[in-house]
């Protein structure tokens, strides 16, 4: 059964993380903009609320500090980064740090009442706010839940959003299902995607079970142009242990002085280098001494259960002491640095269609983000894209991420040479398997409608090829064996349907665009390490789009800020 929702909504968020929630609290509280939230799980369900270390923040408005905050993003970003929406990012991230303090969330402070900052990999001083020692993104879960239950005008919640409903070229509203299949048009005059990132891609991974990339695939299967989607940040610390997610040991630790070990106990690395370094460090380390796990050596800290109570209990769980025993740690997939191409105001390719945080591709991050940088994003570019929305802007312009769009194949080091691929598996079934065009068609075609277990096989078979042949290192050979997985569990999810069907389908068609896009980029920068391609090329210095379906008549990459 289908119904129209007849809720006159000004904008509906999809997702319930920082960058959803807090865009809905200010497009209520602020514009008095009627609100809908939609999420596949209950509001309170979402990645921030795993989000460890804390919000990178300049809050003493030192403009060198704000300015030295720039350049760590900058380095991490290893040449990608859109100059521009850093420049907005650190300059507006601590008003948006302290909207969330009036909203009652509770940051650390010190005997005198002063915000404590930790230092974290790839920043040059101490600068991150933080709350519950690392249970940051819990606590601004916690107050922007709060605000939305009172001012959301409605609340979707247990609603997969399965496509975005687009008429005469624009997106007006979203397409979802509840628990029992019954489907409902959620209409809104703008939508905002803020659905997170995809860690479900792979088999170890710090991203709840509910991390699958809904709203990256909604966004390719209705052609909207997204990038740097070969960038997949592996957090290097996080604990070594059957349980899934894995309990991550905050970038923190190391900040506060933790050391990283082999399992010889040497020490190999610099433990405060940006987090691809080191987990391309230990991955190689791991592979030289064929183990699988290093150590993280925090018997050195002072007062561990008072700083970091949340990761003490998570230790004690798992039978471990850090003041006595060695932590055994290995990188897991932890955050997907691009997504839906946007603008400076969080505006996508398509309008009507919006995006912030983890989803989105605003240039922030390049192809590595630096360490608390996310939760900022979420709320920076949340805020922007309402305030765009309220001043009536319409499309988007040729600024942040959206240049790489717009620029002409003239100026593109890399025009001519589009990423092609078909994100034809529909979450609704109707579905051609071949999502990999060009590179890998499935072993053989399902004829019978699968079981739940037969989905959650092929979903475990795609994760553990993934995690092989498109983790922290990979090669050409390495990732066409993984497209004929990814073939595989994409042509068994067009057959059936319901939630695991669907998620599944997503994964398939974010890791198709995942796989075409690395294989494309024949060179090793930030998060992406190309075995056979082992340094960076100056061809590259570009972000590849990926265009679903069609061959774009325009070109898909572009030149970066200068
Ligand atoms: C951490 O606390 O190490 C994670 C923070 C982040 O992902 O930026």
């Amino acid at each position: 059964m289908t119904f129209e929702d007849d809720a006159d909504l000004d904008l509906l968020v999809v997702g319930s993380g920082v960058a959803g929630l807090s865009a809905a609290v200010r497009a209520a509280d602020t514009h008095g903009f009627r609100v809908g939230v939609l999420t596949k799980g209950d509001l309170e369900q979402s990645t921030t609320r795993w989000a460890q270390g804390g919000v990178a923040a300049v809050l003493s408005g030192d403009p060198d500090s704000t300015d030295l905050h720039l350049a760590d993003t900058l380095a991490a970003g290893a040449g990608l980064c859109d100059i521009d929406a850093v420049r907005v990012l650190v300059e507006e991230g601590p008003s948006r740090v302290r909207d969330l303090i009036t909203l009652g969330a509770a940051f650390d402070r010190d005997d005198q009442g002063r915000l404590e900052l930790a230092r974290e990999g790839g920043h040059s001083l101490a600068r991150v706010v933080h709350a519950g020692g690392a249970a940051t993104g819990a606590e601004i879960e916690r107050a922007l839940v709060a605000a939305v239950r009172r001012s959301a005008a409605a609340i979707h919640e247990n609603q997969f959003a399965l496509d975005l409903v687009v008429e005469a070229g624009r997106c007006v509203g979203v397409r979802a299902a509840d628990g029992t299949g019954v489907t409902r048009v959620v209409r809104a005059r703008h939508v905002l995607l803020a659905a997170g990132g995809a860690g479900q891609l792979f088999a170890v991974t710090t991203n709840p079970i509910e991390a699958t990339g809904d709203g990256v695939a909604m966004a390719l299967r209705a052609g909207v142009a997204v990038a740097d989607v070969e960038f997949v940040q592996f957090h290097p610390t996080a604990l070594h242990h059957p349980r899934m997610p894995r309990p991550l040991l905050s970038e923190a630790l190391r900040g506060h002085g933790a050391l990283l070990r082999d399992t010889t106990g040497v020490q190999f690395v610099d433990e405060l280098l940006p987090r691809d370094q080191v987990s391309r460090a230990m991955t190689r380390r791991m592979l030289e001494l064929d183990v699988d796990h290093c150590w993280l050596d925090a018997t050195g800290l002072d007062h561990f259960v008072e700083r970091f109570p949340t990761i003490a209990s998570a230790l004690e769980e798992a039978g471990l002491d850090p003041s006595r025993d060695w932590l055994p740690i290995a990188p897991a997939a932890h955050y997907l640095c691009g997504g839906i191409v946007t603008d400076l105001d969080g505006a996508s390719s398509l309008p009507g269609l919006w995006a912030a945080g983890e989803v989105a591709c605003s240039g922030v991050h390049g192809a590595n983000r630096l360490a608390s940088n996310s939760l900022l994003e979420g709320m920076v570019f949340g805020a922007r894209v309402v305030e765009a929305v309220q001043r009536g802007v319409e499309h988007a312009s040729a600024t942040g991420a959206m240049r790489s769009v717009s620029e002409t194949a003239d100026h593109s080091p890399i025009g001519g040479r589009p990423v092609e691929f078909r994100a034809d598996v529909s979450p609704l079934g109707a579905a051609a398997p071949d999502v990999m065009a060009g590179q890998a068609s499935p072993t053989s075609i399902p004829t019978a409608i699968p079981t739940s277990a037969d989905i959650a096989g092929a979903r475990h078979r795609m994760q553990r090829a993934m995690t092989a042949g498109a983790g922290v290192l990979r090669d050409a050979d390495s990732l066409h064996r993984t497209a004929v997985a990814v073939a595989d569990a994409a042509a068994l999810a067009a057959q059936g349907s319901g939630a695991d069907c669907w998620e599944l389908a997503n994964l398939a068609t974010i890791a198709g665009a995942l796989l075409a896009a690395a294989t494309l980029r024949t060179e090793s920068r930030g998060a992406h390490t190309r075995e056979d391609f082992p340094s960076a090329s100056a061809e590259f210095t570009a972000r590849l789009v990926v265009t679903a379906g069609v061959r774009p008549a325009t070109p898909s990459a572009g030149r970066l800020s200068p």
